[in-house]
């Protein structure tokens, strides 16, 4: 630990009165910087009845109007771009996972900044300049990929750039070249898993000691079972296109209690998904992101739709963001209860002859939804312990959530696999 904090950056060693007064200045730069380059901005600003001038402090913020995505798409691709379009260096695109994607660009300055918040990632992560990282994030449009990229080298660290799928050429790498990090999606890594155990090959033996998991929402039992099953430390990094990509917030290996959110950068806020009030630090609601210093393509108050709580710092001076929960669109609402995904993932992961491959399959019957939750048996289960664990998931369904669930237990390796993001809802229901 006292080497991590010898080798902190002049952001992670601000005070926390000398970050406040650095986001003002950065902030009410980034507002004008928006007003000016952006007519979409100037008016949403102007119908809003504000002007960068009123904001006097970071509480001001609250004044301004939100950004979604619907407002990024009716100015698809370029028209939310607040530089020339020969400044713009690279564009990457948001997964498109709930509707068209969305275009996103990047100045030199921004790629460069980009970078660094990685290696400032990959640093509190545990990573150190000369590791060997194994990125098996998706290389492409996708900003996984070509973000944990160059900031691994920024870091000094030699990269292995794998990108997603080929899953036995991924063991093969991981055993010849010996990473001591990776970084990839979770449910990826669960992939790997598989695989590693069908090459007969221990995963507990090889390199890697460090995994940095993110672009999907994952939980503390899952963090448990990939910890436990390759003998590594896992940590959970998040980020988005709009705001820059992996590498808005991060999780420090030493305290593993929720991300840092570099918010020397990017300045959060958490409001009611409903009303869009600010709500106090500790109480979840959505995550919404302004950014401080970003040239290409700023964003004001940008609505994430991830649910999430903001924590003081601990390892950091930055507040952290508490594993998210969902994404607003991922809620499943049944029977007027609502949930998430992530909750069946603890459920399903603490249930023994059950492995950590699950899906949500929502069907309509008459006037009602009804939801059936497959899991996969692990490789040892018998019969009966099949039996156990699909009434212990639906009491436990039951009992923590308040709904009722049908649970099929089916054979090992028979549900999707991912190589990237894992969809984890399959909706049957009849459009409307
Ligand atoms: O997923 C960027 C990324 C790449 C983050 C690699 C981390 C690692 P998008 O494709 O634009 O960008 O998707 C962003 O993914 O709004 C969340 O819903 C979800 N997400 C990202 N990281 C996490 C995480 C990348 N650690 C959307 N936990 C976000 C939960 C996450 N959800």
């Amino acid at each position: 630990m006292a080497d991590a904090r010898n080798t902190l950056d002049e952001g992670e060693r601000l005070s926390e009165d000398a970050l406040r007064a650095r986001q003002l200045e950065r902030l009410r730069a980034s507002l004008r910087h928006a007003y000016a380059g952006v007519p979409f901005y100037r008016e949403a600003f102007d119908k809003a009845g504000v002007h960068p001038d009123d904001c006097r402090e970071l509480g001001d913020l609250a004044r301004f109007p939100f950004t979604g995505k619907a407002d990024l798409r009716a100015h698809y691709p370029y028209g939310i771009f607040a530089v020339p379009r020969e400044r713009v260096r690279r564009i990457h695109a948001s997964s498109g996972t709930t509707g068209r994607p969305t275009v996103v660009g990047y100045t030199d300055a921004d790629l460069s900044l980009w970078a660094d918040l990685v290696a400032r990632s990959i640093r509190a992560a545990g990573g150190r300049p000369g590791d060997t990282v194994h990125v098996a994030y998706g290389y492409g449009l996708f900003t996984g990929g070509l973000g944990a990229h160059y900031g691994a080298e920024r870091l000094g660290c030699t990269v292995i750039p794998a990108s997603g799928g080929m899953t036995s050429r991924q063991v093969q790498l991981i055993q010849d070249l010996e990473p001591r990090v990776i970084m990839v999606t979770p449910s990826y890594m669960l992939t790997l898993l598989d695989e590693f155990e069908r090459q007969g090959v221990d995963p507990r033996a090889t390199s890697l000691r460090v995994g940095i998991f993110g672009a999907e929402p994952w939980t503390e039992r899952m963090r448990q079972e990939i910890e436990q099953r390759f003998a590594i430390d896992a940590v959970d990094v998040y980020g988005l296109s709009e705001v820059i990509g992996p590498g808005v917030a991060q999780e420090c290996v030493e305290t593993k209690d929720g991300l840092h959110i570099w918010e020397d950068h990017f300045y959060p806020e958490v409001v009611d998904p409903i009303t869009g009030e600010v709500l106090p630090d500790g109480e979840e609601g959505e995550l919404v992101f302004t950014s401080l210093t970003k040239e290409a393509m700023p964003v004001v108050r940008y609505r994430t739709r991830d649910l999430t709580r903001l924590l003081p710092g601990t390892a950091r001076v930055f507040r952290r963001m508490a594993k998210v929960t969902g994404r607003s669109d991922d809620m499943v609402i049944l029977r007027g209860v609502n949930l998430f995904p992530t909750q069946i993932e603890e459920i399903v992961l603490r249930t023994p002859a059950v492995a950590p491959h699950f899906q949500l399959r929502l069907t309509r019957e008459g006037r009602l939804d009804a939801l059936t939750i497959r899991a996969e048996a692990r490789r040892d289960a018998a019969p009966a312990d099949r039996d156990t664990a699909a009434r212990a998931i639906a009491a436990a369904v039951k009992d923590g959530i308040g709904v009722s669930a049908a649970v099929e237990i089916v054979d090992p390796e028979s549900l999707e696999r991912s190589v990237g993001k894992i969809r984890r809802i399959v909706d049957l229901r009849p459009r409307e």
